[in-house]
């Protein structure tokens, strides 16, 4: 039994992922993008973008939401160099007043009220809001290029708390559609002249999609709160984490103890090391949230320590940790 475990079944699933790896490579190459929309993971997010998602993941936690926590990551002031040590409802309330609507205000309800819906409603149309906004405010600056490449550039940091992950997997045919626009919005900008058709189209083109899936008045109920695209918002999605999570290995890793390898012992000869090792390493143990995200015991403990960088905002009272009887799990 544990022999057709080992051939037939586990180590030929675990090949997929290389698999699927090498065709994603294969047509990243074959397809390149150059537009800041296509966003490198490693880059850092914008930290409204970001308090934006963990305020919706954290609405999820269902049966006890932490509604003490989604205000704070609204309230909290951003410490980062480029914010005034303003919190991200300051911000909102800024482009509210340059723009005439109230969604700081209508966020500020919605968790007093702990309204799950209306939060979806209040800070997905403030999201799409604040990229209007710097797409307005692009176009205002266009006699200085770099000055309205900077706003392009904030338009899509907002433009990703959409794009990755819920546009990705619900609406890629828009992905390829908006990416384009935004490349060409960039390109607009960076010409010499500005190219004043080019930028007019690309920011028709975005701010349709957005008005037909991030800005209407009425959005569907979802259960579970999330910014895919209104068009298609029955779409399933793949489990997500916010902004501020971590699953990978703290550095430096524990010391390993056994080190039966650098004393020159085959694994061969260990099998039922080399069993418990596997097993150890495998997400297939767990449940299907925890196998999407490729959570395994070695997540969090790696060597055998507790991983002490583990986070998942709202999931992890403290790194390390994760409150696996909540909804999240
Ligand atoms: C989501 C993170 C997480 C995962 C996944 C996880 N653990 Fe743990 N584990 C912990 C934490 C945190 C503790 C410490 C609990 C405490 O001290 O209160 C712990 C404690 C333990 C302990 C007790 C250690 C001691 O010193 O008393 C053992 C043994 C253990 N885990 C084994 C496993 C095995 C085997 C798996 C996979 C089946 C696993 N863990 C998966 C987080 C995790």
């Amino acid at each position: 039994m544990h022999h057709d475990f080992l051939s037939h079944d586990f180590l030929p699933r675990r090949r997929w992922p290389l698999f699927v790896m090498g065709l994603a490579i294969l047509f990243s190459s074959l397809f390149p993008q150059s537009s800041h929309a296509q966003n490198n993971p490693e880059e850092p997010w914008h930290p409204v973008a970001a308090a934006y998602l963990r305020a919706l993941f954290e609405a999820n936690l269902l049966p006890q939401i932490d509604w003490k926590l989604i205000a704070q990551e609204y309230e909290s002031r951003i410490a980062k160099d480029g914010y005034q040590n303003h919190s991200p409802l300051e911000i909102i309330a800024e482009a509210d007043a340059a723009t005439g609507v109230s969604y700081a205000n209508a966020i500020r309800q919605a968790i007093a009220d702990q309204d799950r819906q209306a939060l979806y409603t209040a800070s997905t149309r403030a999201i799409s809001n604040m990229i209007r906004y710097y797409i307005a405010a692009a176009a205002t600056k266009l006699d200085q290029p770099s000055a309205s490449m900077a706003s392009v550039v904030e338009a899509e940091r907002y433009y990703r708390a959409f794009h990755d992950h819920f546009m990705e997997e619900a609406d890629p045919a828009a992905v390829l559609t908006l990416g384009e626009a935004w490349k060409e919005m960039e390109g607009s900008v960076a010409g010499t002249p500005v190219d004043l058709q080019q930028f007019a189209k690309a920011r028709a083109a975005i701010e349709a999609y957005l008005a037909g899936n991030y800005d209407v008045e009425t959005f569907t109920q979802r259960s579970q709160l999330a910014p895919v695209p209104e068009r298609v918002a029955d779409s399933q999605i793949t489990p997500w984490l916010p902004p501020g999570s971590n699953l990978h290995e703290q550095t430096p890793l524990p010391l390993s103890r056994l080190n039966f390898q650098a004393r020159g012992v085959d694994e061969k000869n260990l099998p039922i090391v080399a069993y418990g090792d596997m097993l150890f390493d495998s997400p297939q143990l767990y449940g299907e949230r925890a196998r999407s995200l490729g959570v395994a015991c070695s997540t969090c403990h790696n060597r055998g320590d507790i991983n002490n960088s583990f986070f998942i905002p709202g999931a992890s009272p403290q790194a390390g940790a994760v409150d696996v009887s909540g909804a999240f799990f």
